[in-house]
């Protein structure tokens, strides 16, 4: 279990006055499940992702994982951010093998694990490609898999699919779940798009603006539907998906008044 507890986090502001990017957010991340944030540009998603990814310290409350706590990025948490960070001179295995190397795997065992899971994110023909002969979609599945190639416990995605046309991005929301389905591994996920969250969550976490508080949860199925029936249309033109839609559209438009309304 990953568990978010009470994580508040500040930041030092340009005049020198603390700025509140979180506030007592609580969470858990239990085991094969697919959790997505929701909210408002800048009301503190990257924060709670970064915190959890080891790469930003809370101010008060705890992280932990499996009861251990988080202090530092570590080879448990695999991480995959809106714009790829691949290495542009060296190949696409390469790229995917290099978090193996520091994990101590000889040359040919490191080959052949990156060589399986570009086969697991639709790439086994561009092993050898280097990254800028690739488009946006197929360089975002590449960190896909550098990020899997240590065996994580967890991803972590800021926004993976925000920079892809509407098209490439369905796409690679279905690939996602083939691959959560596939592997097992639990998923954190950020994004803007309420249509996202509902296709993709377990359970979608709606945020306040700044400072982001979790003002509405929601357990869902949809993502199970689609693994089993492979079909996102009937999903997503479900009256079910359309009213869940709009009732958190309502929300993420009018959290201000929720949130004096849940106070
Ligand atoms: N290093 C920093 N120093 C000062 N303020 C920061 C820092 N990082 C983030 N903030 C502030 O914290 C708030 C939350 O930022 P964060 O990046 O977590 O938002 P976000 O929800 O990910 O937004 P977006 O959807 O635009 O990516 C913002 O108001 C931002 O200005
Ligand atoms: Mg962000």
């Amino acid at each position: 279990m990953l568990k978010v507890d009470h994580a508040s986090v500040y930041f030092e502001g340009r005049d020198g006055r603390a700025v509140q990017a979180l506030d007592r957010v609580t969470l858990a991340i239990p085991d094969r499940s697919f959790v997505v944030a929701l909210g408002a540009s800048g009301c503190g998603k990257s924060t709670l992702l970064n915190a959890i990814a080891g790469f930003l310290p809370l101010s008060e409350g705890a992280i932990t994982l499996d009861g251990r706590p988080i202090t530092a990025p570590g080879a448990d948490r695999g991480v995959v951010f809106q714009k790829d960070t691949l290495l542009p001179w060296k190949t696409v295995i390469d790229n995917v093998a290099l978090g193996l190397k520091f994990a101590g795997l000889g040359r040919a065992e490191r080959t052949d694990k990156a060589q399986e899971l570009l086969q697991l994110v639709g790439l086994a023909d561009f092993a050898r490609s280097f990254p800028y002969e690739l488009s946006g979609g197929m360089r975002q599945r590449v960190g896909i898999a550098r990020a899997l190639a240590t065996d994580p416990d967890i991803l972590l995605m800021d926004e993976p699919f925000g920079a892809l046309d509407s098209l490439t991005r369905e796409q690679m929301q279905e690939l996602l779940v083939s691959i959560w389905h596939r592997t097992g591994k639990r998923i954190f996920f950020i994004t803007h798009s309420i249509e996202e969250a509902l296709f993709l969550g377990t359970q979608v976490i709606v945020m306040s603006p700044r400072p982001g508080r979790i003002v509405a949860r929601f357990d869902l199925d949809f993502v199970h539907q689609f693994a089993r029936d492979r079909d996102a249309g009937a999903v997503k033109t479900s009256l079910e998906f359309a009213r869940l839609r709009a009732d958190i559209r309502a929300i993420v438009h009018s959290s201000e008044d929720f949130r004096s309304a849940a106070e």
